[in-house]
């Protein structure tokens, strides 16, 4: 039997009059990574915060890793791993320092917290700033030694909200690399993320969210195939409404973003055809991915969305 790490029941939230989350419900079994995807103010930190029982339902039941959520938080959270959206490190303190301070807050020894510090340092990178002042490290390493410091209280569960935002294109690599190691030692992850590649590698399951509601759920190459389902291409460099006009009778679909054409083709050669000729043109033929299924669920404009 699979057990479930994180149950949400209906949940509803609102700031003043603005309706946050709406009847919101979904599970999370345990071992498995979860994502939560969707346009910024989609509610996404809302949930997570809900999750970890700092921000309160108005409605609705929470459970985390069996323990009632907001009512029991303090309990769940001895066993969860954190990664806020906004570093709230000590600036002013070193990074052994802060893990120290972070390792107390869970009742763990000074001995004992020092022991696991080589460990979380080697995760994140970051062996040789032990006794670099954090206000003195650039974003992206203080974003690693925040990841670091989730995992101090060895937890079973890892709430993650944009955990590789701001990291180089080799660091978002390696924690990639270690956030499946964890997944492989049995770990449960719930994270959100604007990165679709990420969701793709890591994500069992995943839902996209829209002004608080579940628009999509699924496994994330389901949801490729069921949304997209064929070939794209990707065409700039001239104007975006007359190559749209031009080709949309040979594709499924062509949506224009900002300067991007993007054509939904089952049969390229057509749509290629008509781009060969010109060299001013720069044409991307790629299969479908998650990016694709975002942008068509939650609107490639903005100003849609306003
Ligand atoms: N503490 C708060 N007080 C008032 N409104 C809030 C608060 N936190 C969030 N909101 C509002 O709730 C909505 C959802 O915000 P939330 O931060 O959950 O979105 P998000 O999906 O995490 O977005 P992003 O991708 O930009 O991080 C927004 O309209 C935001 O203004
Ligand atoms: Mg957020």
């Amino acid at each position: 039997m699979t057990s479930v790490a994180i149950k949400l029941q209906g949940v509803r939230k609102s700031y003043g009059d603005n309706l946050v989350v709406e009847n919101l419900s979904f599970s999370v079994n345990a071992g498995e990574c979860f994502g939560l995807l969707g346009p910024n103010g989609a509610g996404k930190s809302t949930i997570a915060r809900m999750i970890l029982g700092v921000a309160q339902p108005d409605v609705g039941k929470i459970t985390v890793l069996g323990i009632s959520v907001p009512a029991r938080a303090r309990l769940a959270r001895r066993r969860i791993g954190v990664v806020p959206q906004f570093d709230n490190l000590d600036s002013e303190f070193t990074v052994s320092e802060n893990l120290l301070v972070f390792g107390r807050y869970f009742g763990m020894r000074r001995g004992e917290v020092e022991r696991t510090i080589p460990s979380l340092l080697e995760f994140a990178r970051l062996e040789d700033k032990a006794h670099a002042r954090v206000g003195d490290l650039s974003g992206g390493m203080r974003r690693r030694l925040t990841l670091a410091r989730a995992l101090i209280n060895d937890p079973l569960l890892l709430v993650m909200d944009e955990p590789t935002t701001g990291l180089d294109p080799h660091a978002r690599h390696l924690i990639w690399e270690r956030l499946r190691a964890l997944l492989a030692q049995g770990k449960t992850i719930i994270l959100t993320t604007h990165f679709m590649e990420e969701a793709e590698r890591l994500c069992d399951r995943l839902c996209v969210v829209e002004r608080g509601r579940i628009i999509a759920q699924g496994r994330p190459h389901s949801l490729i195939e069921e949304q997209i389902g064929c070939q794209v291409i990707e065409v700039y460099g001239g104007n975006p409404h007359e190559m749209q006009a031009l080709v949309a009778p040979h594709a499924e679909r062509v949506e224009v973003s900002g300067e991007t054409v993007f054509c939904y083709v089952r049969n390229p050669e057509p749509v290629l055809a008509h781009f060969r000729a010109r060299s001013e043109l720069r044409v991307l033929q790629r299969p479908p991915n998650l990016e694709d299924v975002f942008l068509r669920l939650t609107g490639r404009d903005l100003e849609t969305r306003a």
